[in-house]
C-alpha cells in the first residue's frame, strides 16, 4: 500500500533593498524545501487582498528607522545605494509597497495560522539601538490572529549593509528549527 504524505505549505514573503535580507530568505527557503513545499515571493509582488494562507507564513524584512520600511526611508535607501563605494545594488522595482503596507491584507487569510518572523539589522550595535524589523512583523502577526512558532529572529549586516560572516549558515540552522517546530505543533493538531 502506498503511503500518501502530505507534505506541509510554507510561504516566505521578504522585502530586500540591497538583496541581504533576499539571501537570508532564499537560504531559509532552501532548508526548508528539504522538509516542506516552499513558495517564495517578494512582498512587493503580492496583489493587495491576495489571500496567504500556509501551514506556516514567515515573514521577514531589513530594519529600517528601528522598525519596517517605509517610502520614505526605501528611497533613502536608493539614494544610499547609488554610492558606489559601498558595493551595493538596489533591488525593489516598487517604492511603495513592502511589508509594512502587506501586513494590513492578510486580516481576513490567515487566522489561526502559525508564523515566523526575521530580519536583518545592524549587527555592530546591542538591539536596543538598532531596532529590528521582525519585532514590528511579530506584533503585527499576532494582532491579526497568527501564532508565533518562534520568536524573531534577526540575522545581522555590518554598516555598510553587507551580511556578517556566518549568517546564511545561522538562517539554514535557524530554518530547521522553525521546521522541526512546525511539524511537532502540526502533529499535535
Ligand atoms: C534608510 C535606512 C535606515 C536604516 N535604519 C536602520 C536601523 O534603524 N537599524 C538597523 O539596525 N539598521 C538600519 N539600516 C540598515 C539596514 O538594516 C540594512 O540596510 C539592511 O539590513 C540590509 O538588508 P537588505 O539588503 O535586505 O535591504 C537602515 C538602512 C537604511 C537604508
Amino acid at each position: 500500500m502506498n503511503v500518501v504524505h502530505n507534505r506541509l505549505r510554507v510561504t516566505i514573503v521578504y522585502e530586500s533593498m540591497f538583496g541581504a535580507t533576499g539571501r537570508i530568505a532564499e537560504e531559509i527557503a532552501a532548508t526548508a524545501s528539504l522538509r516542506t513545499d516552499v513558495s517564495i515571493v517578494v512582498a512587493e509582488r503580492i496583489d493587495p487582498g491576495t489571500v496567504l494562507d500556509p501551514d506556516l507564513l514567515m515573514i521577514g524584512a531589513p530594519t529600517h528607522a528601528f522598525g519596517l520600511s517605509s517610502g520614505t526611508t526605501r528611497r533613502e535607501a536608493q539614494r544610499v545605494a547609488a554610492n558606489a563605494d559601498l558595493g551595493l545594488s538596489f533591488e525593489p522595482n516598487s517604492l511603495d509597497q513592502g511589508v509594512r503596507e502587506l501586513l494590513p491584507s492578510l486580516k481576513s487569510s490567515g487566522q489561526g495560522g502559525y508564523a515566523a518572523a526575521f530580519d536583518t539589522r545592524i549587527g555592530t550595535v546591542p538591539r536596543l539601538f538598532s531596532g529590528s524589523a521582525g519585532r514590528h512583523i511579530d506584533r503585527e502577526l499576532h494582532a491579526l490572529g497568527y501564532r508565533a512558532l518562534v520568536p524573531p529572529r534577526s540575522f545581522l549586516v555590518d554598516r555598510t549593509h553587507h551580511l556578517l560572516d556566518g549568517q546564511l549558515e545561522e538562517a539554514a540552522t535557524w530554518a530547521d528549527e522553525v521546521i522541526d517546530r512546525l511539524i511537532e505543533a502540526s502533529a499535535r493538531g
